[in-house]
């Protein structure tokens, strides 16, 4: 079923007997494992990618104060926190459960374009809805159904239907992520947004829309002139705001 996913999208695959991992390189140049613990990919030397919480054990440590959850909640008092977020590139689901274990009450909706890592969400996010440490921010998180551009999901949805829409494109050059990352930068979609996926998302958003880069790096979109202010920032990281309801017409 996988195969015939993934071959639907343009590119080759094989179901292979599971065999020594080099014997099952013989010829491609990454595998999808469909795990008894969970599904990975692999590339030759690199770290199997998979969805797991890894280091955010450390970013929800600072709770509320973290400048993902800032840029979020914006000045939005404690008794009126964003209910719903979408994150339109969802990736392994780091920053989306980050939102989902820090604000309770809010439910969020995940888009993913690469049909291989949208396999890895599909069976990573009810595993880990069934982890005694992370099931309750899984289970608030819901996957859209199939791997979708997201400009084409932004113009399904109603304006003002959702209060925060997030954004975390491909960076130019990587940073020093976690080593799973390199699976994930195999198959991302790679293309930056364009202008018409902000005007979308401003649309549909109700409060604000945030847009993760890299601090050393500039976006691939001139970010001042679509009304984004300077945001919250990271050590290494700025979340970009546009506040919609101040933002007025561009
Ligand atoms: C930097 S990664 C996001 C990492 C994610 N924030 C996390 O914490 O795991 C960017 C993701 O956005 C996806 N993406 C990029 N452009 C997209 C598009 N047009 N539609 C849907 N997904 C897209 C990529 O495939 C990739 O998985």
């Amino acid at each position: 079923m996988l195969a015939a996913r993934f071959s639907l999208h343009g590119f080759d695959s094989a179901v292979v007997t599971r065999v020594g991992t080099d014997a099952m390189f013989d010829g491609c140049d990454a595998l999808y494992v469909v795990g008894r613990g969970h599904d990975s990919l692999l590339l030759p030397e690199a770290h199997p990618t998979f969805v797991q919480p890894g280091l955010l054990v450390i970013k929800v440590g600072e709770g509320r104060r973290h400048p993902l959850i800032r840029a979020v909640c914006g000045n939005d008092t404690d008794d009126d926190l964003p209910e719903s977020v979408l994150d339109l590139t969802t990736g392994l689901a780091g920053d989306a459960l980050h939102v989902a274990e820090i604000l309770t009450g809010t439910r969020v909706s995940a888009c993913e374009g690469s049909v291989v890592l949208h396999a890895l969400l599909e069976e990573g996010l009810p595993r880990l809805a069934r982890d005694k440490t992370w099931g309750q921010a899984a289970a608030r998180i819901t996957l859209i159904p199939r791997a979708l551009d997201h400009l084409e999901h932004l113009r399904s949805l109603a304006t003002g239907s959702v209060d925060v829409v997030m954004l975390d494109p491909m960076m130019r050059r990587p940073l020093k992520s976690q080593p799973s990352f390199q699976g994930l930068r195999r198959f991302a979609v790679a293309e930056p947004p364009s202008t018409d996926v902000i005007d979308e998302a401003r649309r549909v958003a109700r409060r604000r829309v945030v847009y993760k880069h890299a601090r050393d790096q500039r976006a691939p979109i001139d970010l001042e002139a679509l009304g984004f202010g300077a945001g919250e920032r990271g050590a290494h990281i700025t979340y970009r705001v546009l506040d919609v309801s101040a933002a007025g017409d561009l």
